[in-house]
């Protein structure tokens, strides 16, 4: 699919998103530390000749735990298999999947946190031992039958490493969080992606969308898209600084990348709970928003950018996004 014309506006984000993504460790930009180990770990391994231990990333959404997957099953030359925790509903489900692998593939479960318990207690013996004992017949009649798998390597992604269950966690040889990536990084993967989609763009209208995608690539590429689609209808297609901070003003992107969701949340804890410390479901109730999606898609960001602080009482807006805000701070009151 590597030819194939990109009209973007005609692409879901998934598809888009596929085109985009680095193939292998040399195009992929970032998390230098993360990428510098599993690199080792997929070079001792082919060297050895043996499938790469189990892998487990976890991190906010966005920032490439798909993506990496990918450049691993790349590197090693091997098949991968692609699955969503919460879609593999039965044991014989995930059973026909393991079965279906070859000696060294990859498979790989998106939101591992969300796999049914008794699904992911098929996996502890596959992971282990690369066997599965499978319930054949029923009440009397039934019995065990061990089925053995080929050596594979699992690579799990979750948003929520906390969720994960205790057994389902000590059978990852290899565990990495992915953090958000700095300005410089998202610099370069925003030129990457301009060079892809064969634009122009000035070096300050770059260093804008980076500095506003909250440090997360696929954000970047999708503000990308959108200004790209600015510069289309108002100017030539040359991605200038000034139609790049329309288009983001516009879409009422702030300049730390702060959207209307993320100024709702704060606000709604400054307006009405003077600041905090507030519970994430009575901030969810009072934004109609699940607080889940709070937890794992915007207070990541505002955690790290230090207009939150998560204390056991609950949640704490800090004097930094009250000047964020331009509010006046009273101090909070705890
Ligand atoms: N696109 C999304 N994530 C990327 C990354 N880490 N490097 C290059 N391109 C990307």
């Amino acid at each position: 699919m590597d030819n194939r014309i990109i009209t973007s506006d005609l692409l879901v984000d998934e598809e888009i998103d596929v085109t985009l993504r680095p193939k292998f460790f040399s195009d992929y930009i970032g998390q230098k530390d993360v990428k510098e180990m599993i690199q080792i770990a997929v070079q001792a391994a082919k060297k050895r000749n043996e499938s790469l231990d189990h892998v487990l990333l976890y991190g906010p959404p966005g920032l490439g735990k798909t993506t990496l997957a990918q450049v691993i099953a790349n590197e090693l030359e091997v098949s991968i298999k692609s699955v969503s925790g919460p879609t593999v509903e039965r044991t014989g489900d995930l059973a026909a999947i393991l079965t279906s692998l070859e000696p060294g593939d990859v498979l790989f479960i998106d939101e591992i946190h969300r796999l049914p318990k008794i699904v992911e207690e098929i996996l502890y013996s596959s992971m282990e031992d690369y066997v599965i004992d499978i319930v054949v017949g029923k009440d009397s009649g039934a019995k065990s039958i061990r089925v053995d798998l080929s050596p594979f390597t699992l690579i799990g992604a979750t948003t929520r490493f906390g969720d994960l269950t205790g057994p389902l966690r000590d059978r990852f040889g290899i565990v990495h969080k992915l953090e958000f990536y700095n300005t410089k990084d998202l610099e370069t993967i925003c030129k990457r992606t301009a060079g892809i989609y064969e634009c122009e763009a000035e070096a300050k209208a770059i260093l804008e969308l980076a500095k506003r995608s909250r440090g997360t690539p696929r954000i970047v590429n999708r503000l990308f898209r959108r200004v790209r689609d600015f510069a289309d209808i108002l100017g030539n297609g040359f991605i200038t600084f000034d139609i790049t901070t329309t288009a983001l003003n516009k879409l009422k992107i702030d300049e730390k990348g702060l959207d209307n969701k993320d100024r709702e949340y704060l606000l709604g804890i400054i307006e009405k709970y003077q600041g905090g410390p507030v519970g994430i479901d009575t901030i969810a109730t009072s934004i109609s928003e699940d607080p889940t999606t709070l937890e794992d898609v915007y207070e990541p960001y505002l955690i790290q950018q230090g207009f939150i602080s998560r204390t056991p009482r609950g949640r704490i807006v800090t004097e930094k996004a009250y000047k964020h805000l331009k509010k006046s701070f009273q101090g909070a009151m705890f």
